[in-house]
């Protein structure tokens, strides 16, 4: 069973992916968002979406994020936080709920409506999932 993180801890990691979707290229959609990702070790890693003329080029931040994440070393991943900035509410695609389940996230952390933490378990978000031992891994 996982614990919830203390209010003053999600603030802090709602507040990193808030200044990593400053850095979203988003010139299409405009809807820039911001993913930190937080490893069993206490690591983190980052990713903000970067679009493309050619939209099916485009990549989600939480995608971003995860990649990034697995090309360091990580195979297992505590958190996400997820924000989209000038007030939108951002809850995972489906497409990023997929790539979360497969390194294991336990604790997806966004903002509602009002800008306050919402921390959800990755069965709430993605429930009867598909994912590695389906395959016998
Ligand atoms: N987007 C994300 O980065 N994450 C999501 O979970 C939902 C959507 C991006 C993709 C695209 O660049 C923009 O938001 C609008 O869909």
């Amino acid at each position: 069973m996982t614990t919830h993180m203390t209010p003053s801890e999600q603030t802090s990691l709602l507040e990193q992916a808030e200044e990593i979707a400053e850095r979203a290229h988003a010139p299409y959609s405009h809807f820039r968002v911001g993913a930190v990702v937080v490893l069993r070790d206490g690591s983190i890693h980052v990713g903000c979406n970067v679009e493309n003329a050619a939209y099916g080029a485009s990549v989600c931040a939480e995608v971003n994020a995860i990649t990034t994440a697995v090309a360091s070393g990580a195979t297992q991943i505590d958190t996400i936080a997820v924000v989209c900035l000038d007030g939108a509410p951002c809850t995972p695609c489906g497409n990023c709920r997929q790539v979360m389940r497969e390194f294991g996230v336990q604790r997806i952390l966004m903002r509602d409506g009002s800008g306050e933490p919402i921390e959800l378990s990755l069965e709430e978000l993605l429930p009867m999932s598909f994912g590695p031992e389906a395959l016998g891994i």
